[in-house]
């Protein structure tokens, strides 16, 4: 077969080339390159990013087929008060997000965007989120100046040639996504190896199906697939059409009996989704045989299906997960994902050519170059508390290469999701595991989750926030309206599946851990799967139902009895703080909150 330029259109479809043309009068790049997908064209583009500065080739022997790069020190992060909802009316946004009346938003992004791409090539850069013709599967097309977003989103969605084709059968509608670094180059100005700019904006319109992304080149801000499209454009798809897209892992839970149970999970981001999806159960439960399947880590789309099932699919095909505390202690599914083809963004580079993060073994390397390219050793850890890799360091790996990958993690009718668990990052108050009533209450349980921030996002470390859902940052509408829509699911559907709320994280007084997390988070996990389906007890609280130290499998861990009474214990005081954390959520969301969250409140108040 004959090679085509990569300037030659890979598709016909006459309102794709339109607009692709339109934009790049705007954009003005030196080149238009239409991206096929293939591995060769994936090679090309790390080679050029070798050359460039941006990439660097890690040991093939150790890191077969992986790359490295630093971000600019400024672009670690997304940036949640840069991110816009520019629905017609800010009352469609609702107080969660910012806001800005689109005809401003526009003018002012044409201003940003004219000439945006000087000196660089625009990449057309069609990708499909869920497996390709999969009838949950939405497809986007992503016009960005950075190789760097092109082979990562290699990863991370299905791009290329066959997209291409779905968008020529012009049976779906394509969301199209305009993304720039925002650093034109002049004729002969040197490129830097990380182009982004410190003035950032990340715009939703949600009325027409829109994302421009401009300023930065990392994470969520840019693999526009991920946040912007899978979750803020997808909500408002969702809602429209009687479906669900929320910030949630998906796995499957194999039990002695070979019956597989499947749950999704909403933990905000850093607390908890990419490890609790590959799990890997104690030894005493695999010996039992209880195995955990991992579908997705990060993002869920929920339809139910002719029977009245919740159904899932994964949208995403690969992990952006969090390097920092991933080891082949915590996490060894997530260590064999990312053994090879994958790209490493700030961690640290040994000098053997390797990646290193904090957490990643006991023993740090001698030395190494940080994050920011600086001689980085223990000793500069000790005296100055200078990490390594940053908080929000990221992998970009296959999903396919996941040991656990589920046999039905591509299957385009999805998986049935049993179980819903919310779960936040708490030091206190929230026990390890408690189960909603019922679907109304579930619903309030989500709704008024809490968690510490992350670095996974710009802002105050630790500090409590309500996280809906673990959707405040990525719910492309009003909460209130949100909420809605999720009590109003349960009429789409005959069997509800059962929620449950949990924390890995509650501290005892002097700063530690309560529970020891990770694997043994299996033991929670089994007590959820078996009340879902009807064979575990439990008792009735204020709150919902919890285990009682019985209802609980401690084969092979040494926890007494009053350690877990403290883990699960329930604090009246700190309860009565909470419920007014509930009220000023509320309070913000009141003119658009479902009248079943009052009611929830109420009752929560009289049975406490
Ligand atoms: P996003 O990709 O940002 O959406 O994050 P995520 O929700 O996938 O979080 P991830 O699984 O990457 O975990 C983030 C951090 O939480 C890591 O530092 C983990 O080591 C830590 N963590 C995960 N599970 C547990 C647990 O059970 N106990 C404790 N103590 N820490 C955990
Ligand atoms: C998160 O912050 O929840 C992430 C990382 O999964 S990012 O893709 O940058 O949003
Ligand atoms: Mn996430």
């Amino acid at each position: 077969m004959k090679k085509r330029p990569h300037s030659t259109p890979l598709a016909t479809n006459k309102h794709l080339l339109r607009w692709v043309e339109k934009m790049a009068d705007l954009c003005k790049p030196a080149a238009i390159h239409w991206v096929d997908g293939s591995k060769e064209e994936f090679d090309a583009l790390c080679a050029q990013m070798v050359a460039a500065g941006t990439f660097t080739q890690l040991n093939q022997k150790l890191w077969p087929g992986c790359f490295y790069a630093r971000s600019d020190p400024t672009d670690v992060a997304r940036v949640e008060e840069r991110t816009f909802i520019c629905s017609l009316s800010k009352d469609a946004a609702g107080p969660t997000n910012n806001w800005v009346n689109p005809f401003d938003m526009r003018k002012k992004l044409r201003g940003l965007f004219d000439g945006c791409m000087a000196g660089r090539t625009m990449y057309v850069l069609p990708f499909s989120m869920g497996p390709i013709g999969s009838p949950m599967s939405q497809i986007g097309v992503e016009l960005t100046d950075s190789p760097y977003v092109v082979v990562n989103m290699r990863i991370m969605a299905r791009i290329g040639l066959p997209v291409f084709k779905e968008i020529d059968k012009a049976e779906k509608r394509v969301v199209p996504c305009l993304h720039t670094v925002g650093a034109p180059l002049q004729p002969g100005q040197a490129d830097v190896p990380w182009p982004c700019n410190p003035e950032k904006y990340i715009v939703h319109f949600p009325e027409t199906r829109e994302i421009w992304s401009y300023g930065s080149g990392y994470g969520g801000n840019a693999l526009l697939g991920k946040k912007c499209f899978a979750l803020r454009i997808a909500s408002n798809m969702a809602r429209d059409e009687g479906w669900m897209a929320e910030h949630m892992l998906i796995l499957g839970v194999e039990d002695p009996r070979g019956e597989k149970t499947y749950v999704a999970a909403a933990f905000p981001s850093a607390c908890g989704k990419t490890n609790f999806a590959m799990m890997i159960p104690p030894a005493s439960f695999q010996r039992k045989g209880w195995k955990v399947w991992t579908v997705g880590d990060d993002i869920a789309w929920i339809k139910p299906d002719a029977d009245g099932r919740l159904h899932a699919i994964n949208p995403e095909a690969g992990f952006f997960g969090v390097a920092p505390g991933t080891s082949a202690k915590t996490n060894p599914n997530a260590m064999a994902a990312l053994a090879k083809n994958t790209i490493f963004t700030n961690v640290a580079l040994t000098p053997e050519g390797g990646v290193w993060w904090e957490g990643m073994t006991d023993e740090p390397p001698a030395r190494c170059l940080d994050w920011q390219g600086r001689e980085w050793t223990p000793e500069v850890a000790r005296t100055t508390g200078a990490k390594a890799a940053h908080p929000n360091a990221r992998f970009t790996a296959p999903a396919s290469q996941c040991p656990t990958i589920d046999p039905d993690w591509e299957n385009p009718g999805g998986v049935p999701i049993s179980a819903i668990i919310f779960g936040g990052r708490r030091a206190t108050t929230m026990p390890l595991v408690y189960q909603a009533f019922n679907w109304s209450t579930g619903v309030y349980m989500g709704a008024t989750m809490g968690s510490e921030m992350t670095a996974a996002a710009a802002g105050t470390i630790g500090k409590v926030r309500r996280d809906p859902m673990a959707m405040l940052p990525f719910c492309g509408y009003h909460m209130g309206d949100y909420f809605r829509h999720w009590i109003k699911m349960q009429r789409r559907i005959k069997e509800t599946p059962r929620v449950f709320h949990v924390n890995w994280f509650r501290k005892a007084a002097d700063g530690s851990f309560l529970w020891p997390g990770f694997s043994e988070n299996m033991r929670v996990l089994k007590w959820i799967v078996d009340r879902a389906r009807g064979r575990a007890l439990g008792r009735e609280t204020p709150i919902g139902w919890v285990p009682r130290y019985e209802d609980i499998d401690w084969t092979g861990l040494d926890y007494p009895r009053e350690r877990f009474e403290e883990l699960q214990h329930f604090d009246h005081n700190l309860w009565r703080a909470e419920l007014m954390g509930h009220e000023e959520l509320f309070l913000d969301l009141h003119d658009h909150l479902p009248k079943e969250m009052i009611y929830e409140r109420e009752l929560l108040i009289c049975r406490m």
